[in-house]
C-alpha cells in the first residue's frame, strides 16, 4: 500500500476524522481530485431524487454544471421549481424538467416511471437520494414504515421501473445516496416494520440505509453483465437542513466540523461521471473510494439475507421480480 493510501485507511479508521470535513479535505489534496469537465455529462440524462435540499441540491448543481440533462425528482412542485429556476438561470439552458412524486407512495412513483418512459428517450444515471428520519413511526400511504416507504421500498419500484431505459444505452449507473448510520444497526426480519417494539427514529432510519445497500449489492449481483452498474455511496457529515431537523444535537456539537452540502455530494458526482467508477459495481464509497461494508460483526449480513431481502422488497413493492435469480 501506498504512503497516501495509507493516510486514507487511516483516517478511515479514524470515523470522525474520516466523515467530517477534513477527511473531505485530506483526501482532496492527497489524490489531487479533479471536478468533472463542463461536457462530461453533456448529451446524458440523469434522473435524481431529492434535489430539493441538502446533498441533493448539490448534487444536482454539479451534475448540471457536467453538462446533463438533470430530471428532477420530488414532491414539492414549488421547491422544485425554485431548483429549476436556479439550475437555469446558472447555466444559461434549460435541460432540467421537474416532476413532481413522492417517493414514499407507490401510486406516484409508478406515475413518475410512466412520465420518465414516455417522455425522456434516454436514461443514463438514476440517483436515488431522497430520505427521511420520520421522529414517530408514521406509515405511508401503503401502509409501510415511512422510513422503510421512502428509502427503500419506493427507490426500489422507481428502479425497476426505469430498469429498460437505463438498459436501453448499455451502460447505465445507479447510486444509492446511504449513511454510514447503518454500520451500527443490524436487520431485524422479525420487525422490519417497528410493530412490535419501541420505534427509534435513528434506528430506523439505520436499518433502512443498511438494508439499501443490501439491495444495492443484489442489484449489482443480478444485473453483472448487463452494462448497468449499481454502487452505493455515503456522504460523511454534512451541513443539510436534513441533518440539522433530523439530529438537532449532534448536529449542534458537530457543525464545525461538517462538510458542505457540495463536499458530501461529492462523490455522487464523480460516480455518475468518472470512467472507473462506470467499471464498478456494487461497492459502497466515500470519498472517491470503495469502503467496509460492515464495521461490526453483528450488522453484517449474508448472500442469503440479502436474496431473502430482496423477495420481501419484492412483495412490498408490488412489482414483477424486475431481474429474477
Ligand atoms: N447530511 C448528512 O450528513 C447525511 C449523512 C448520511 C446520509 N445522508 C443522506 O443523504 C440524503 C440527503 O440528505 P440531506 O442531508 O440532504 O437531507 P435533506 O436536506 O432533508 O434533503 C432530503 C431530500 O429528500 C427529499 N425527500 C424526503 N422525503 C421524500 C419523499 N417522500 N419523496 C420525495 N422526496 C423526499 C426532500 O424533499 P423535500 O424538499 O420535499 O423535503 C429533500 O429534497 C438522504 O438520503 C440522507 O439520508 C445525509
Amino acid at each position: 500500500m501506498g504512503p497516501r493510501l495509507v493516510v486514507d485507511a487511516a483516517l478511515e479508521l479514524s470515523v470522525v476524522g474520516s466523515f467530517a470535513a477534513p477527511g473531505y479535505a485530506i483526501r482532496r489534496r492527497l489524490f489531487d481530485w479533479e471536478d468533472p469537465g463542463r461536457d462530461a455529462l453533456r448529451g446524458r440524462t440523469v434522473a435524481i431524487t431529492g434535489p430539493t435540499s441538502g446533498l441533493g441540491r448539490a448534487a444536482a448543481r454539479s451534475l448540471a454544471a457536467a453538462g446533463a440533462r438533470v430530471l428532477l425528482v420530488g414532491r414539492s412542485e414549488e421547491r422544485l421549481r425554485a431548483v429549476h429556476d436556479e439550475l437555469a438561470a446558472v447555466q444559461g439552458d434549460d435541460r432540467f424538467p421537474v416532476l413532481v412524486a413522492d417517493m414514499a407512495s407507490l401510486e406516484s412513483v409508478a406515475a413518475a416511471v410512466r412520465s420518465i418512459r414516455e417522455q425522456e428517450p434516454r436514461l443514463d444515471v438514476l440517483v436515488d437520494n431522497a430520505g427521511v428520519m420520520p421522529a414517530d413511526r408514521l406509515q405511508s400511504p401503503d401502509g409501510i414504515e415511512l422510513a422503510l416507504a421512502t428509502m427503500v421500498v419506493g427507490p426500489f419500484a422507481l428502479l425497476a421501473g426505469l430498469l429498460p431505459l437505463l438498459r436501453g444505452n448499455g451502460g447505465g449507473r445507479v447510486i444509492s445516496v446511504t449513511s454510514g448510520g447503518m454500520y451500527t444497526q443490524a436487520v431485524d426480519f422479525d420487525d422490519l416494520q417497528w410493530t412490535s417494539r419501541p420505534f427509534s427514529g435513528p434506528r430506523a432510519y439505520a436499518m433502512a440505509k443498511r438494508i439499501q445497500v443490501a439491495l444495492m449489492r443484489e442489484w449489482a449481483r443480478r444485473l453483472a453483465g448487463s452494462g448497468v452498474t449499481c454502487n452505493a455511496m455515503h456522504p460523511g457529515w454534512a451541513d443539510t437542513p436534513g441533518l440539522a431537523e433530523s439530529l438537532p444535537g449532534f448536529y449542534r456539537l458537530m457543525r464545525p466540523l461538517l462538510r458542505t452540502p457540495a463536499q458530501g455530494a461529492d462523490t455522487i458526482t464523480w460516480l455518475a461521471t468518472a470512467p472507473e467508477a462506470g467499471r464498478s459495481s456494487g461497492r459502497l464509497f466515500l470519498d472517491r473510494r470503495p469502503r467496509p461494508f460492515d464495521r461490526v460483526p453483528a450488522t453484517r449480513l449474508s448472500a442469503a439475507d440479502r436474496e431473502r431481502l430482496w423477495e420481501i422488497v419484492v412483495a412490498l413493492a408490488d412489482v414483477p421480480d424486475p431481474a429474477p435469480d
